[in-house]
């Protein structure tokens, strides 16, 4: 008999008496009474929230708010010094942040990082809250030796009672019982956890493991191609049009098998795409005013040799439009001064607005290498030089536009300067396909009253209107 009350004893612990009450004031009533005569540890549940049962039982105030205050303190210090340290500093070891200039704000300001910061706080905080209750609470808890007992099951309807827990100094198996039914419990039940019954399924324990391991696959995927080059294309789990069959515009195919549904995709001559009928010129494409699109007097006959072909023609027809003719370049010793229109064209109206409008374009386009005075001496260009002095580059100045051959009507007319706009020169690229026709003369014109005030400092000089 001894033994089998030890092996129960084993097995079973008691973890305390279980009361249970008809009414929520009864329920106040007992906690009063059992937090006066020293009990601690006791708690009390109820269908519902009933009026002073915190204050009852002795609950004090919750301390999450002071851990959520702590955590959204730490996320102040750590948003912004995560900005000082990222963009407000480059000295920070081991990797240095990099001072970032925005439109010459300060380096590092409250003001401006307020909102990182403030999301910080946001996310921490909601996390604080969250995990924080979780870990107050205990949570999560797998079982309940409180569901063990059948009466309790009316808790969430239309009882109330009051657990003693038998880890408390003052329990005491029958003193106890004596005392809550003193207080007015209805009935009183033993609460047991069953200890062998402690542990996992060992089901629950492998699927458990097995879903860590699985967890750990994408990041050590990702982990394992860190730094690494592919030659494969990449993963396509949305095709969208990557991979349809078709014929790129004007390419030749090496062959006529290029078929989809058993259609050819090219013509009998291999392009995908017909060339345009001889002749025929595209809306807005027609620039036969050679003085006004190409800088050349429309009159001027030259002969142009490529290889051992001459190609003879006048100005305005296809073969003075370089980019057109594709294998003839016209070769820098046979560069003729004289086909250059020496004046504006005729159908270029020049006015103060155009000229305005000229300084604005030469300000976005060429002031980053020639300079806002055009000395030549732009930041691109600056920059260029430090780094090509370190031999970190190689780079061939902007030209001076105050140069003496730069300004010479005679050797650079106005409309060989269009034609560097449009064409490049040497080792300046062309800009025809961003600046249209009516800006680039406007360019030249504003380069041209550049020119004329010798001023070749970039210091804003300061307007009296
Ligand atoms: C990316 C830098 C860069 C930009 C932008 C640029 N240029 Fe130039 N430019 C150069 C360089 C470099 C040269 C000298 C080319 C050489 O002689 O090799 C040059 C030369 C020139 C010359 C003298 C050409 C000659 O030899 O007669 C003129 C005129 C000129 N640029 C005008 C302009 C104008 C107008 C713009 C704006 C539309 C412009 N450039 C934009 C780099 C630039």
């Amino acid at each position: 008999m001894a033994e089998k009350s030890s092996n129960e004893s084993k097995e079973q612990k008691l973890v305390g008496l279980l009361a249970q009450f008809d009414d929520p004031e009864t329920l106040v009533h007992a906690c009063n009474e059992a937090r006066e005569s020293g009990y601690i540890k006791m708690d009390a549940y109820s269908p519902f929230p009933v009026h002073g049962i915190d204050p009852a039982i002795g609950i004090k105030r919750s301390i999450l708010p002071l851990i959520v205050l702590s955590i959204a303190l730490g996320a102040v210090v750590l948003g912004m010094g995560l900005q000082l340290y990222a963009n407000g500093q480059d000295t920070a070891w081991p990797f240095p942040g990099y001072k970032f200039l925005i439109s010459g704000k300060p380096i590092f300001s409250i003001p401006a990082n307020i909102p990182v910061t403030f999301e910080i706080i946001v996310l921490s905080s909601a996390f604080a809250t969250f995990f924080g209750m979780w870990i107050l609470n205990k949570l999560p808890r797998l079982s309940n030796p409180l569901h063990r007992v059948s009466r309790f099951k009316r808790v969430t309807n239309d009882k109330f009672f009051l657990l003693l827990e038998s880890a408390d100094e003052k329990f005491n198996r029958s003193g106890s019982e004596s005392q809550l039914k003193g207080w007015g419990a209805v009935s009183i039940d033993e609460v047991n956890q069953d200890l062998t019954d402690n542990e996992l399924p060992k089901w629950l324990t492998t699927v458990g493991i097995l879903g860590a391991i699985l967890l750990m696959l994408p990041p050590a995927a990702i982990f394992s191609q860190w730094g690494q080059t592919n030659r494969h294309p990449r993963l396509h789990v949305v095709p969208d049009m990557d991979w349809q069959h078709k014929s790129k515009t004007q390419t030749v195919a090496a062959n006529l098998s290029n078929e989809l549904d058993g259609v050819r995709m090219m013509y009998n001559d291999l392009r995908s795409a017909r060339r345009p009928v001889d002749g025929a010129i595209a809306l807005g494409s027609l620039d036969i005013d050679s003085e006004l699109n190409y800088g050349i007097k429309s009159d001027f006959a030259y002969t142009i040799t490529s290889g051992g072909n001459a190609l003879t023609g006048v100005a305005g027809s296809q073969g003075e439009k370089k980019e057109d003719t594709g294998a003839i370049t016209v070769p820098a010793e046979q560069e003729n001064i004289e086909k250059y229109v020496t004046t504006f064209p005729e159908n270029f109206e020049l006015t103060q607005e155009v000229l305005d409008r000229g300084q604005q374009r030469f300000e976005i386009y060429c002031a980053a290498c020639h300079g806002y005075a055009g000395a030549g001496n732009g930041l691109v260009n600056q920059r260029a030089m430090a780094l090509a002095a370190t031999g970190g580059a190689t780079w061939t100045s902007a030209r001076s536009l105050h140069d003496v051959d730069v300004k010479d009507d005679a050797k650079n007319p106005v409309g060989r300067i269009y034609d560097t706009i449009t064409n490049g020169r040497n080792n300046m690229g062309p800009y025809k396909a961003q600046i249209p026709v009516n800006d680039r003369w406007a360019i030249v014109a504003y380069v041209k009253a550049l020119q004329e005030t010798g001023i070749q400092s970039d210091t804003p000089v300061v307007e009296d209107k």
